[in-house]
């Protein structure tokens, strides 16, 4: 294994205090006084704050509200087309992962000569958009700690990711007051996908000693926090669920994940239901098929949170009322949902190397009958 990573990313800068969100106008002003704000429902929701940020003086801010759901290229196109006709110097997401993803990746294409769709298809970006801002109202995807935006294509049902250096966040700013606004599914689903993804990129095949210690850390953080957040969504507990997901989402972009990212994408785009999930319900069985690859760090995962890995992920799922989505359910596009899952970078990157036969057997048992 590498001490370091070849290429380490970090944000610009990284705000982190309740009422960060308050600083956002005086750090985008450093990029121009001209922006767009993408923001989630727990913003819209929340009146008093997104009013205080429309008014913020000096600055021309375009507010533009994601309707929900997982961002789809459509949408990151007419965003960008909203923002290209603001003249925007800069696009900040305040949010969760789709709104994140959504103002990321329409900031990272703002300059680019071609279609958005043209680098979901792999093209390489010729040069860099303008600034990116992040505030994550979930713990979570740890997308403002990440280079890559996920898109879904609705013409082909591909959910993929756009990946390039230049679309790491220039500030990210962790605001436990934001994150205290997340209902509980939500919370319980994105708490389930930061801690798989801690989980994963600990045990990537790319994994580095530096990746692994954000995701160790990251691991203990969030596997000591996600209940006691879930339960009473406020105080130490948010601060802890951000600092461990935004740690997870810098190791994933370091090491990158495994086999339930990899079947993720494309059985939450297939079947509409939320990655976070997915990721849930995916990950006990990933860990079960990768144990023997992983060697002594099954037991590091056990150190970070407790007791043994994969029963304490049980437990949890089952604590967070968190259910089976896919249980008894046919299979549609069996075919394509393996082809796709052999072709990720994330399954590329999973400690056991991936066959055919290995995701054939998690889908089945992710649809067995049964409760
Ligand atoms: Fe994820």
């Amino acid at each position: 294994m590498q001490a370091m990573p070849g290429i380490s990313l970090f944000p610009g800068k990284v705000l982190s205090s309740s009422g960060a969100l308050g600083q956002l106008p005086s750090e985008a002003r450093a990029f121009g006084s001209r922006g767009v704000v993408v923001y989630g429902r727990a913003l819209g929701q929340s009146g008093g704050l997104l009013a205080r940020l429309a008014k913020a003086p000096g600055m021309e801010m375009l507010m533009h509200a994601h309707a929900g759901g997982e961002p789809t290229l459509a949408e990151a196109e007419s965003l960008l087309a909203l923002a290209r006709a603001h003249r925007a110097d800069w696009i900040a997401g305040v949010g969760g992962g789709s709104v994140m993803d959504l103002a990321k990746s329409a900031a990272g294409l703002f300059n680019a000569a071609m279609p958005l769709s043209a680098y979901h298809d792999g093209a390489a970006l010729e040069k860099p958009g303008i600034p990116f801002l992040a505030a994550p109202t979930t713990a979570g995807t740890g997308s403002e700690a990440t280079p890559n935006a996920v898109l879904t294509n609705t013409v082909t049902g591909r959910k993929k990711s756009i990946r390039d250096a230049s679309l790491v966040a220039r500030v990210a700013l962790l605001d436990p007051d934001l994150a205290a606004l997340c209902p509980r599914p939500v919370i319980a689903h994105s708490g389930m996908d930061a801690i798989t993804q801690a989980v994963e990129a600990f045990t990537s095949r790319k994994a580095t000693s530096l990746s692994d210690a954000l995701c160790r850390e990251g691991l203990r953080l969030l596997a000591g926090n996600l209940e006691s957040f879930h339960a009473v969504p406020e105080g130490g507990a948010a601060g802890a669920m951000l600092c461990g997901s935004f740690m997870a989402g810098l190791g994933l972009a370091m090491a990158r994940l495994g086999l339930v990212h990899g079947i993720a994408h494309p059985l939450g785009a297939r079947f509409g239901v939320p990655h976070g999930h997915v990721c849930a319900v995916a990950l006990p069985l990933a860990l079960e098929l990768n144990r023997p690859a992983i060697g002594a760090k099954y037991e590091t995962l056990g150190s970070a949170v407790g007791c043994d890995i994969i029963e304490f992920v049980e437990g949890l799922i089952r604590r967070l009322g968190i259910k089976q989505p896919f249980r008894g359910k046919p299979i549609r596009d069996r075919e394509a949902i393996v082809r796709e899952t052999l072709a990720s970078g994330s399954t590329a990157a999973n400690p056991k190397s991936v066959e055919r036969a290995d995701v054939e057997w998690m889908l089945d048992r992710l649809f067995q009958p049964g409760r």
